[in-house]
């Protein structure tokens, strides 16, 4: 994610250096913007260190005349912390006199205010109506914290901390709806292939990926299709599920299911071989050896590469070594539009694990890292990109 954390003049201001190492360390992107007076508290040195970033303060010391514009477009949320009375004031009012408030009236992703003052300020009914108004916007507010004030006073006024406006900004995150146009079809978890009508093979996916890709979907407001192979896992809320056992089981609905589909993600790890003429009885025990003949499963990827039309294809790959190379030779192969690699086989990542580590390999070209992270931030990750995708494929089929 995207974001841009604007910088007000309060004695705070020192705490928002600590929310902008925090929003890197949860993998988003930061660009901070200071006002005039938060540059007598700190230094735009400081945020730029932390960020990488240059930072952006005087509206007309900049490059270009609209850069207010193309960094609001840029961007996916904007949180203010500190926010202070006079920004609070500007922004209810849609006063745009410097980079921050301008950039505010250009900026329609979600709003995120953090406000900071002292308890008079912060309790006087010019605040508190700036305030309403900004709520009734639907910006999300956080804070402030009661506790003694930098004035001497004690009361409602502090800054919340930095891990809380962190927290604020991540539910910002989980209540954007920008999946409202999707329907997303996802496959997950394993198949099982049977032997007899008592054995059968499968494998380690406990499903926790695509589970994570199906809630997150239907939270960001997609119809979601999950075509599940066996798990243990509660159906998650507002998805449509249809429980599959085999590879051929799940080829079938899968294509049954196409139709409407907008994504298509196959995250499920079916079995690559079956035993086609399965014994009608259990298979009695002798001291002979048995050797089992197995024939391929239907490769429900590469059919879906051939017949996906103008729909976004996603396939998973879980590799043991060489990870980026057979991502991306996947991705070739089987027409998709992006891949997801995981390495499999380390310790804490991966089938069963409860966090991922990923590369995202897309058809433009792009190679993305995803350090360690839960697989429900993962999967926010991966749709975010996804709605990034489609964008520059839109954009370079001149659609
Ligand atoms: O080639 P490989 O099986 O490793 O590719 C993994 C990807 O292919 C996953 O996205 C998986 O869901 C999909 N797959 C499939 N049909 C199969 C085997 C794998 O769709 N029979």
């Amino acid at each position: 994610m995207r974001i841009i954390l604007g910088v007000g003049g309060g004695i705070a201001a020192y705490k928002s250096a600590e929310l902008a190492r925090l929003l890197m360390d949860r993998g988003h992107a930061v660009q901070a913007v200071m006002t005039t007076a938060s540059q007598e508290f700190l230094r735009p040195l400081t945020f730029a260190a932390l960020t990488g970033r240059k930072v952006l303060t005087d509206l007309f010391a900049i490059e270009s005349a609209i850069e207010h514009i193309s960094v609001a477009q840029e961007h996916d949320l904007l949180v203010v912390a500190p926010a202070t009375a006079d920004l609070l004031a500007k922004l209810a009012h849609g006063i745009a006199d410097d980079f921050l408030t301008t950039l505010y009236l250009a900026f329609t992703g979600p709003v995120v205010l953090a406000p900071a003052m002292n308890v008079n300020m912060w309790q006087h009914p010019a605040t508190q109506a700036n305030l309403e108004t900004l709520e009734r916007r639907g910006h999300l507010t956080v804070g402030p914290a009661e506790g003694y004030l930098a004035c001497g006073m004690t009361g409602a006024g502090r800054l919340a901390s930095p891990e809380e406006i962190s927290e604020r900004i991540e539910l910002a995150i989980e209540n954007r709806r920008d999946l409202e146009e999707e329907t997303v079809l996802v496959t997950a978890g394993p198949t099982q292939e049977p032997l007899d009508p008592v054995r059968f093979i499968s494998n380690r996916s406990s499903g926790r990926m695509g589970y994570a890709l199906a809630e997150v979907a239907a939270a960001r407001g997609a119809r979601v299709i999950l075509i599940s192979g066996p798990v243990h896992l509660p159906q998650p809320r507002g998805v449509e599920l249809i429980a599959v056992r085999t590879a051929s089981e799940m080829h079938d609905k899968v294509f049954e299911n196409l139709g409407p589909a907008t994504i298509v993600i196959k995250s499920a790890a079916v079995a690559d071989f079956h035993l086609s003429k399965v014994p009608e009885q259990k298979v009695k025990k002798t001291a002979a050896r048995v050797s089992l003949e197995l024939d391929p499963t239907p490769d429900i990827l590469a059919e879906l590469g051939r017949k996906k039309g103008d729909r976004l294809l996603i396939g998973f790959a879980a590799e043991t070594q060489n990870l980026i190379q057979e991502a991306r030779r996947k991705l070739e192969s089987k027409n998709c539009d992006m891949v997801v690699a995981n390495l499999v086989g380390t310790a804490d990542t991966g089938f069963e694990s409860e966090q991922n580590e990923v590369v995202l390999v897309t058809r433009t070209g792009e190679t993305l890292p995803f350090s360690r992270a839960p697989k429900r931030e993962i999967a926010g990750r991966i749709f975010d990109e996804i709605m990034k995708l489609r964008l520059a494929i839109h954009a370079a089929d001149g659609r």
